[in-house]
């Protein structure tokens, strides 16, 4: 049977990036009411100013003064010679960092060496993001979500994967795709994340693709500017009604016997019971203010 999410306290419906050179956009972004902001040192960064970023960002990543919103870093490929610095100047920076997304990842092996080498830097507490956006990370995606305990969100890479598919990004074109990162999260029990939306003025483009994401089972939306962050949060909590259906469902169901319950006239079961209890633990981390 699939894992229930269990992504410990942590609010993931929204992950805006920042590029790893604009620090001061990061320092604004971490308190723009995104649940996570991510540096990112792959592609926002242009490849002649990698190792300018990498030496920027690295202190900015565990800045204490900058602000609440949960962190995040997002290095090169690890198969590469820029990734494998980005994770080697981490681990000589000497502080955990909280969550690493890796781009780019072919194989449950690939994400077993990071965690390794995180273990070897005592770096317990780094949580792992991983991105599919290769056809083998397609493939290969429900390994890919269990290869380690660290693993606590899967990204979907709608635009590295489309290129690579040679597919348009509409979302009729990438179904299939998303239906196999939804298939892969919540069977390791992991949080799932869909691609930022590129058109920064079109909010109703952006609540409806984030709408139709939410209904396929993912739990959040990437960003690439503050204002999507606001619609994102919005479509990713349950409303007041569906927290108030999801208790009188459990209720009714606790209070019955023989594990089958009526409500309003409808069979309430187990399977009902469980997607109730997933949309009240949303709430409840929002109502406690998680992260
Ligand atoms: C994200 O990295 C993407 O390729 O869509
Ligand atoms: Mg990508």
């Amino acid at each position: 049977m699939a894992m229930e999410p269990d992504s410990g306290s942590a609010l993931r419906r929204s992950l805006l990036f920042t590029p790893g050179l604009r620090t001061d956009r990061f320092a604004k972004a971490l308190k723009g009411g995104a649940d996570m902001v991510c540096l990112d040192l792959e592609d926002g960064v242009a490849p002649d100013f990698k190792d300018e970023a990498r030496d920027k960002a690295i202190p900015a990543l565990f800045d204490a003064t900058l602000g609440a919103a949960a962190r995040a870093m997002r290095i090169n490929p690890i198969k590469t010679h820029t990734g494998m610095r980005d994770l080697l100047a981490l681990c000589d920076f000497g502080s955990a960092p909280p969550a690493l997304l890796l781009p780019k990842i072919e194989s449950p092996e690939e994400v077993r060496w990071v965690a390794e080498i995180l273990d070897e830097a005592g770096y317990d507490r780094t949580r792992l993001m991983v991105i599919i956006e290769t056809t083998r990370a397609l493939e290969a995606a429900l390994d890919i979500a269990s290869a380690s305990p660290r693993n606590d969100t899967l990204l979907f890479g709608a635009a590295d994967l489309s290129a690579e598919l040679g597919s348009s990004l509409d979302w009729g074109a990438l179904h299939y795709a998303r239906g196999r990162a939804v298939h892969a999260a919540s069977h390791a029990g992991l949080d799932l994340i869909d691609v930022p939306s590129l058109d920064i003025k079109d909010e109703e483009g952006l609540r409806s693709e984030a709408r139709l994401a939410q209904r396929m089972g993912f739990t959040g939306k990437a960003a690439i500017h503050p204002v999507q962050v606001a619609p994102i949060n919005e479509v990713f909590s349950p409303d007041a009604e569906t927290v108030e259906f999801a208790r009188r469902v459990i209720e009714a169901y606790e209070q019955s016997a023989a594990g089958v319950a009526l409500l309003d006239g409808k069979v309430v079961e187990m399977p009902v019971v469980r997607a109730m209890r997933r949309a009240l633990a949303i709430a409840e981390k929002i109502a406690a203010g998680a992260p």
